[in-house]
């Protein structure tokens, strides 16, 4: 267990008030420091990494983007309606993949348009027409980016332009999808010098689909979060309102989901009733409880519902975009509850079993022109004091792949976005009041604000940097895993 120093005993404190010691002496390089941990009790990460659920940190894009790197994104639920929360776990899920099944089909009837349509919402070109434009019914061919790139009029019928089904070489489900058989279909993909494969039963109509470029993103992405079926995995988050959240999760898990956050800003009842009825009717999906501060938290969940959830989530108000703490007098200083809170599942592991927490909230890196006030090395911190893994928002907010677009700020005289608490009143406005327990209530007090945040560019340069940053820091100290810093870190005080 890792040492806290006795002046931080029972005192609360914040990432930025402590200091990991260095007292090994390293003898190996930074690469191979392995960050592998447990994101749930099931599901290992490459990359401890995880998104917030808020509508300017994580819809589809952002989701992929946390997945290929090795970490997880978990889908807001700001919607307007539940299925364009879904539409963004179908986006993951069909972005990289091994057997697409399911795959988006269109009529001869259908319109070069209706491809750029496709395009739109999916991101891809690729579309099997069958004569009804149903999976229902049999192949009669299919459409490629070549086939329409050129084209002007885009009212010209898919019939016109297609590569018709004599002409195409497909592969049959029983010599691939009933074996489970990837590699048979990658070879006939290859062999023939593919862009896709689609996959027909005896009577020609299209069971899932192979795509070359989803095998080229498989080399290109080692570290990525994905299911059996080499589908990215994802997350979403579910208002703790038994109702709304059944029909969500039941949406979700059709769509392919992998597993739920029950969200709520303070853990109540009503999340352990929700996370009941998934564990009976969902049992594959891992189900994340909170949020909690306190190890009186941790205990009463693990008494009430230790097999009804997959991890916990750590942190009340101390995130960038928080005014819990001041408004309402409640939550604390997070280091502290991480600490406090890991020990607790820690100790009651003889009894329950294995609980990993998800520290989130409060993690800062250093801003060089000046906003963000420097602590580096949060993240290791926070794996320091027990956390497996670390939930992130205001920092992940200024990436491309967060909605929302940057734009110039004039006093600031820099790119920003924008960021904002999902107790805001913008927020609430939208949706967000559900997670404050507080959507019939006329008054309401908000518990978050809008900032901006620094425009950080792609998170496909950002993300391996601060990859990169976690193993100096844990290499510094001259641990080669999380496991290690978690048994040994020496973690003191800074003077304040
Ligand atoms: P960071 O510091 O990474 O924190 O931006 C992200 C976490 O903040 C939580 N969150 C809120 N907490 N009022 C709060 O007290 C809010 O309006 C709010 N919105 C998000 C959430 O736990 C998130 O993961």
């Amino acid at each position: 267990m890792a040492k806290l120093h006795p002046d931080l005993q029972n005192k609360e404190f914040w990432y930025k008030d402590i200091t990991l010691i260095p007292n090994r002496l390293p003898d190996f390089e930074r690469d191979r420091v392995d960050l592998t941990t447990y994101f749930t009790k099931r599901l290992k990460l490459k990359t401890p990494f995880v998104s917030s659920p808020m509508d300017t940190v994580t819809e589809g894009e952002m989701a992929i983007l946390m997945a290929l790197l090795g970490g997880i994104g978990v889908i807001h639920y700001n919607f307007l309606t539940i299925d364009e929360q879904i539409e963004e776990v179908e986006k993951v899920k069909r972005f990289e993949a091994g057997f697409v099944f399911n795959p988006v089909v269109l009529s001869p009837q259908n319109t070069v348009k209706d491809v750029y349509g496709v395009n739109d919402k999916y991101g891809f070109f690729s579309v099997p027409i069958t004569e009804d434009g149903t999976l229902n019914s049999k192949l009669s061919g299919i459409v490629t980016h070549r086939d329409i790139r050129y084209r002007k009029d885009m009212e010209t019928k898919l019939k016109e332009v297609m590569t018709p089904r004599e002409k195409l070489i497909v592969a049959k489900k029983s010599e691939t999808v009933d074996k489970n058989d990837l590699q048979a279909a990658n070879g006939i993909l290859r062999k023939n010098n593919l862009d896709t494969l689609i996959i027909i039963d005896i009577d020609n109509r299209v069971v899932a689909l192979v795509a070359d470029s989803d095998i080229r993103k498989n080399e290109q992405f080692p570290l990525a979060t994905k299911d059996e079926n080499k589908q990215l995995r994802t997350f979403i988050a579910a208002e703790s309102r038994f109702k709304i959240a059944k029909e969500r999760i039941g949406k979700g898990y059709d769509a392919g989901l992998n597993g739920v956050i029950i969200d709520a800003s303070v853990v109540f009842k009503e999340q352990l009733e929700i996370a009941k009825y998934c564990k009976e009717n969902f049992p594959n999906l891992e189900i994340v409880l909170g949020n909690v501060d306190s190890a009186e938290m941790v205990e009463k969940i693990l008494k009430e519902g230790s097999e009804y959830c997959d991890a916990l989530r750590v942190g009340i108000g101390p995130g960038a975009a928080c005014i819990t703490q001041q408004e309402l007098g409640t939550g604390r200083a997070q280091a502290s509850a991480v600490w406090d809170c890991a020990q607790e599942a820690k100790k009651l592991e003889p009894k329950y079993g294995f609980m990993p927490i998800i520290a989130d909230g409060g993690i800062k890196i250093p801003d060089i022109i000046g906003q963000d006030v420097a602590k580096p090395g949060d993240i290791t911190k926070a794996l320091a004091l027990g956390a497996q893994t670390v939930m992130m928002g205001s920092l992940l907010a200024g990436l491309d792949e967060s909605p929302g677009e940057k734009e110039f700020d004039y006093e600031e005289n820099r790119m920003v976005k924008k960021y904002r608490g999902m107790g805001s009143i913008e927020a609430m406005e939208k949706r967000g009041a559900l997670r404050y327990g507080i959507e019939k209530m006329r008054i309401k007090i908000p518990e978050g604000k809008v900032i901006k945040v620094p425009y950080r560019g792609s998170g496909y340069d950002f993300i391996p940097e601060l990859i990169a940053g976690v193993k100096q820091s844990l290499q510094k100290q001259g641990f080669k895993n999380i496991k290690e810093l978690q048994e040994e870190a020496d973690i003191r005080p800074l003077p304040k």
